[in-house]
């Protein structure tokens, strides 16, 4: 394990799913964690729970797609712990009823996925990045997606804020690297997360022969858990990854290698 000692770090979206698996390791790992989201009680239970073990853990509520509440976390997080070392742009959302084509996608739902997918990671960069400044430095880590490298029918929106994810984590990782700030980005596949389970529930039936199914999808047989997430956010914030910056990681059990035409039912074969 990581010593995160003295280290203060931010995650947006850390009330649930990956963010709140990411924030408890973090935790664990000796680090100040500063958790930001919409979702004041479950956002507040974390936080409960880091200090009943003796955890350093503050709660703001934020909407990161919003520059003051941006800000906002930002300045909590030095009141609290003194500076910021590491933040984990992680928020976002895909919400059931978005799967639409770019006709029948108003521009409200277009505005609200990017604000919250990716202008979210601009602002808390933009209000973060003096704070490293004045440490020597800082690890930034944007949740991207693998659907910002391929794509399924029906997500506009989604898919161009994961792709501009992973635009902007090169773009900052460019413009900060010879002040110690480096940028990195994750791509999971299919991670067992409420995002997931929300979208898992939309097909009725059962939602654990659901879950198995999209698991099966995935070369390892399961879907993800936060800790498989966590664990790669530790590694990547920690100076053993310290020659990474500009790049981004998939973790996905394989899916990303795994061609459309390999493999399941109705796929070509030598026989064919
Ligand atoms: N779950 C997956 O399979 C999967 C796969 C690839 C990428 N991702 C990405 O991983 C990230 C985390 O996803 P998750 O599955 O843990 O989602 P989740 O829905 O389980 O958790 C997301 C968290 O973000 C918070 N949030 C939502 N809107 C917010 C806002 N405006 N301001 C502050 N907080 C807000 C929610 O309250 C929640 O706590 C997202 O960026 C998502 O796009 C998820």
């Amino acid at each position: 394990m990581v010593d995160f000692d003295g280290k203060v770090v931010i995650i947006t979206g850390g009330a649930l799913g990956m963010g709140r698996a990411a924030a408890h390791e973090f935790a664990k790992s000796g680090a100040a964690v500063v958790v930001a989201d919409i979702d004041d009680e479950a956002g507040e239970r974390n936080v409960r729970r880091m200090h009943d073990e003796s955890q350093n853990g503050l709660f703001v509520r934020a909407d990161v797609s919003d520059a003051c509440d941006c800000r906002g976390v930002v300045e909590a997080a030095v009141a609290a712990f003194g500076g910021v070392d590491i933040l984990f742009n992680n928020a976002g959302i895909q919400p059931p009823d978005s799967y639409l084509n770019v006709e029948d996608t108003s521009e409200e739902t277009w505005d609200r996925i990017t604000g919250v997918n990716l202008k979210a990671h601009f602002l808390m960069s933009k209000y973060t990045i003096p704070e490293m400044r004045k440490r020597g430095g800082g690890v930034i880590i944007n949740n991207a997606s693998v659907q910002g490298l391929q794509s399924q029918p029906l997500v506009p929106a989604y898919a161009a804020s994961k792709g501009g994810v992973l635009s902007l984590t090169r773009q900052m990782a460019l413009d900060y690297a010879s002040e110690g700030i480096r940028v990195v980005a994750i791509c999971p596949g299919t991670i067992d997360t409420e995002m997931v389970r929300t979208v898992a529930a939309q097909e009725g039936g059962d939602i654990a022969q659901t879950l198995a199914r999209y698991g099966a999808g995935h070369p390892i047989g399961r879907i993800g858990q936060g800790g498989d997430i966590a664990a790669l956010v530790l590694f990547l914030a920690s100076d053993a990854a310290s020659f990474m910056t500009g790049t981004h990681v998939v973790i996905d059990g394989g899916l990303m290698a795994m061609g459309a035409w390999a493999g399941g039912a109705g796929a070509a074969t030598e026989d064919d």
